[in-house]
């Protein structure tokens, strides 16, 4: 377990170049297995997510060089069917293996996936989309296996909007010869980056305004792709900004992929300038303002990745906020380590109502997830005092030095 140590109080000031898409980067990587040439992922995010996958793919055999920001994937001579807990259980988007190794091999057996704890996550869409393409599944709780003697197109209608699962039919769809369609898909910017990653690789896939995706499966060959900006990495700058005050330029991030939390934190009183392409200014002065009703939803609404940031600025606001989660069943734990640093959180199902106080203060607090642990470190830069974070282990699987990053703005984060 590490711990930092957050002298609060400091305003931040500086510039930030997004990292790459975690959530962009760990799908491509899993469909550079249905790839006969080589993958090149630029601008990929050098953090611990994408290190556990780099390591699933290499146990199934592939051949992976890592070369300034580009990683390169010859998935060639992969022949391995079979991941193991030790290999499977650090990270939840294992998952999405599933659709092309169930391609590649026609067989498929992984350990259950781990992750964030943030609530139930059954696979239940998943299995339904494989079964939709002709394959087998069986699951106890250590595996998960599916296999199939031969796949053919499908039609599939999603009983909720979900990534995972989304990605998971787009994959394998790709490796089928024939259309499929996809009905009520997912179309967050990561799901759109996967399918600009198997485009430039040959298949052919649009998508529809009503979240129809059509995908026609053509032999891939070599593919590069540019990771967008991580939009999530974006917003938890914007949230320290909102929280603590200051001045930002972030790079590399497009507006479009944030338009699901940017009127969220222009309400709470940050102001944005547009510094052209893929470039912002963002400027917060005073206390933020409580906003009435904040409820997550699947792109383009607010997303479920940015609500406990937001708590964490709606924690100090002048005023009170209802956050209503309706993607995970149990996401709300920051608030309770919120209310150790003087916050007021009331939570009751799925909803926490939250009454600004004037000040945060510094406390012993406890990340239990990747977003809640980024939303425990800004109320903890924004709080009169010092605070002790325990777990920040949470924070290196999806961000990139974000610590020196924040020391560099102005923040004082000590590693203990
Ligand atoms: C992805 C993201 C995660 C984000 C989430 C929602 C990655 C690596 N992770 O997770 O950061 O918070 O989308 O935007 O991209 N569900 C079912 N049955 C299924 C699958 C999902 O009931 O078979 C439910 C889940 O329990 C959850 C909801 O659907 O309540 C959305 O989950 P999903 O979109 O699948 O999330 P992930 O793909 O796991």
């Amino acid at each position: 377990m590490s711990s930092i140590e957050i002298e609060g109080g400091h305003r931040l000031y500086g510039e930030v170049q997004v990292q790459g898409s975690k959530n962009a980067t760990l799908p491509i990587m899993a469909a550079a297995l249905l790839n006969s040439g080589i993958s090149i992922l630029k601008n990929y995010p050098d953090i611990e997510d994408v290190r556990q996958m780099k390591l699933l793919l290499e146990s199934l055999g592939c051949r992976i060089i890592l070369e300034d920001d580009q990683m390169i994937i010859d998935s060639q001579p992969a022949a391995e069917t079979v991941l193991e807990q030790d290999v499977t259980g650090k990270i939840r988007a294992s998952s999405v293996l599933l659709g092309p190794m169930l391609a590649r091999f026609h067989h498929v057996k992984i350990a259950q996936p781990g992750g964030c704890r943030i609530g139930k996550r059954p696979l239940d869409i998943h299995m339904n989309v494989f079964k939709a393409f002709g394959a087998s599944w069986s699951m106890d709780e250590n595996f998960i296996e599916v296999e199939c003697t031969r796949l053919h197109p499908a039609q599939i209608r999603m009983s909720k909007r979900s990534v995972g699962a989304t990605e998971n039919a787009i994959m394998t769809a790709a490796y089928i010869k024939g259309r499929s369609r996809i009905f009520n898909g997912a179309v967050e910017p990561e799901i759109i980056a996967l399918c600009d990653y198997l485009k430039a690789a040959g298949t052919f896939i649009q998508i529809d305004d009503d979240n129809t995706i059509t995908v026609e499966g053509r032999e891939c060959s070599h593919a590069s792709i540019d990771i967008p900006g991580d939009r999530i990495v974006a917003g938890t700058y914007m949230g320290a900004v909102t929280a603590c005050g200051g001045r930002l330029k972030l790079s590399g991030v497009r507006l479009q992929d944030c338009r699901g939390f940017l009127n969220v934190f222009a309400g709470m009183g940050m102001q944005l300038k547009n510094d052209g392409i893929e470039a912002v200014t963002i400027t917060m002065d005073g206390r933020p303002s409580a906003i009435n009703m904040v409820e997550t939803e699947p792109y383009p609404g607010f997303p479920t990745d940015m609500q406990s940031i937001v708590m964490a600025c709606a924690a100090m606001a002048s005023g009170r906020t209802v956050i209503k989660e309706k993607i995970f069943d149990n996401r709300l734990g920051a608030a309770v380590q919120l209310n150790r640093m003087n916050a007021n959180i009331h939570v009751r199902d799925n909803t926490a109502c939250i009454n600004g106080v004037e000040r945060l203060k510094g406390a012993a607090v406890m990340a239990q997830d990747l977003r809640g642990a980024a939303a425990l470190l800004i109320a903890a830069m924004s709080a009169e005092g010092v605070t002790y974070l325990n777990n920040t282990e949470y924070l290196d699987r999806g961000y990139v030095d974000l610590c020196g990053t924040f020391n560099r703005l102005g923040a004082r984060i000590h590693e203990k």
